[in-house]
C-alpha cells in the first residue's frame, strides 16, 4: 500500500531547520523518516504516535489540540490532508495561527481528496501561495502567511466540540467530525445490535464482559448496556475516545475506553467481541488492518466465548479469519452486510 501524496511532503520534513510542525494523518501509514530534532509530530492515531516516537521522533497523540504550541511561533507547518474536510479545516486554521509572519504551510493531497479547493481557501487566509500537480493528480501547495489578522478562517464547525451525532430510540450519541461516520449510526453496526441475540444464544453461559473493538464513538458498547456486563472499549483515534468517555459518562454503562492500536497492551480476555472493523487507513483500503483485527480478537477471546463481526457482503473475513480461529460462520446476511462468528476450538 502506497501513498502518492505523502512523498510530496518528505523532503519538507528532512529539510526543516527551525521550529516546524508536522501533522501526522493516519495516511503516513508506515512510511519510515529519519527524526529531525527541528520538527515536532502531532497525530490523532495512537499506532503513528508509537511508531514515531519509536523512531526517535518528539511526538504527541492528541485530537489535534495544537493549544501546546504560541500563536506566530513557527516556520512551517508540513500537513498530508486528511479524509475528513472539517479535521483539514481545523488543522489549516491552527498551521496560520501557529506561524510566523513569513512561515509556509505545505500541503499535499489529491485531487479528489478535494486538495484544490483547501488550497482555495487557504489562499484566501494566508495571503499568498502556489501549487503544482504532481504524478497521479497529487498536487502541492504551498501558502505564505503575509498577514497577522485575517477573516478568512475556513468553517471547521468548531471542531472539538463534541455534539448530537445522531440518535436513535435507545441513546443520544455524543460525537464529533474526525470519527469515523460521526454524524450516523453505521448501517453494520445497527445490523449487529439488531441480531446480538443471535450470537448470544449461541454461548454456553450469558458472557461476563465484553470488549468492543474499534469503538468509534462507542455506539457497538451502549447497545451492550442492558447486558449488565463491565465493557472495555478501544479504538486508535484520539477524537474517538473522547466522544466514547463523555457517552458512557452520559449512560448507566459499566464501561471503560482504552487508547490502543488493534487492542494492543490491554491484558484481558473476553467472553464477547464485538467488531465492525475498518478496511481503510486514510484514503487507502488496508488488506493489512483486517487481519491485525482479527488477531487482536483471536488474542482476546476466552477459550468459549465468540467474536462477533459484521463486514460488507463482499469483504472475504470468514476466509482471512481461519488463519486465526477455529470457525468462521457467517450466520445471517441482508444482502449489504453479514454477521460472522468467530470461535476457538471447544
Ligand atoms: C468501521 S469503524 C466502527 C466504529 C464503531 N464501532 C461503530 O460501530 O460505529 C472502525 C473503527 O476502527 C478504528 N480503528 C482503525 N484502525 C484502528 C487501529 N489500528 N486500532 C484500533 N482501532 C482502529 C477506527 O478509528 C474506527 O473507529
Amino acid at each position: 500500500m502506497s501513498d502518492s501524496a505523502f512523498p510530496l511532503l518528505a523532503p519538507y520534513i528532512k529539510s526543516a531547520t527551525t521550529k516546524s510542525l508536522w501533522l501526522a494523518d493516519e495516511n503516513f501509514l508506515d512510511a519510515n523518516l529519519p527524526p529531525n530534532d527541528a520538527v515536532i509530530c502531532i497525530t490523532n492515531r495512537i499506532d503513528l504516535h508509537e511508531h514515531l516516537q519509536k523512531q526517535g521522533w518528539k511526538a504527541f497523540f492528541s485530537d489535534y489540540d495544537l493549544s501546546i504550541i504560541e500563536d506566530n511561533s513557527l516556520e512551517r507547518v508540513i500537513y498530508r490532508v486528511s479524509k475528513e474536510k472539517l479535521v483539514a479545516h481545523h488543522l489549516i486554521n491552527e498551521a496560520y495561527r501557529c506561524l510566523k509572519v513569513g512561515g509556509e504551510l505545505i500541503l499535499a493531497g489529491g485531487k479528489n481528496e478535494g486538495i484544490k479547493t483547501y488550497f482555495t481557501k487557504a489562499k484566501a487566509l494566508f495571503g499568498m501561495g502556489e501549487n503544482s500537480k504532481n504524478a497521479k493528480d497529487t498536487w502541492l501547495a504551498k501558502l505564505i502567511k503575509t498577514n497577522q489578522h485575517s477573516d478568512d478562517a475556513l468553517d471547521d464547525k468548531d471542531y472539538h466540540q463534541l455534539r448530537t451525532g445522531c440518535i436513535d430510540d435507545r441513546f443520544e450519541y455524543q460525537s464529533k467530525p474526525g470519527i469515523f461516520g460521526w454524524d450516523k449510526v453505521d448501517k453494520g453496526s445497527a445490523y449487529l445490535i439488531e441480531h446480538l441475540d443471535s450470537f448470544l444464544m449461541t454461548l454456553p453461559e450469558p458472557p461476563k464482559n465484553a470488549l468492543d473493538l474499534g469503538c468509534g464513538y462507542g455506539y457497538l458498547s451502549l447497545n451492550l448496556t442492558h447486558l449488565d456486563i463491565p465493557v472495555t472499549a478501544t479504538d486508535n483515534n484520539a477524537a474517538a475516545i473522547i466522544a466514547c468517555e463523555r457517552n458512557f459518562a452520559r449512560y448507566p454503562i459499566n464501561a471503560k475506553v482504552i487508547a490502543a492500536n488493534c487492542a494492543q497492551g490491554i491484558k484481558d480476555k473476553f467472553d464477547l467481541i464485538v467488531c465492525n472493523p475498518p478496511f481503510h487507513a486514510g484514503f487507502s483500503i488496508d488488506g493489512d488492518l483486517t487481519d491485525r483485527f482479527l488477531k487482536a480478537a483471536h488474542d482476546h477471546l476466552n477459550e468459549q466465548g465468540i467474536a462477533c463481526f459484521v463486514t460488507n457482503m463482499h469483504i472475504p473475513l470468514e476466509r482471512k479469519a481461519l488463519k486465526y480461529f477455529h470457525q468462521a460462520e457467517c450466520i445471517m446476511s441482508n444482502g449489504n452486510f453479514k454477521l460472522i462468528r468467530l470461535t476457538h476450538k471447544m
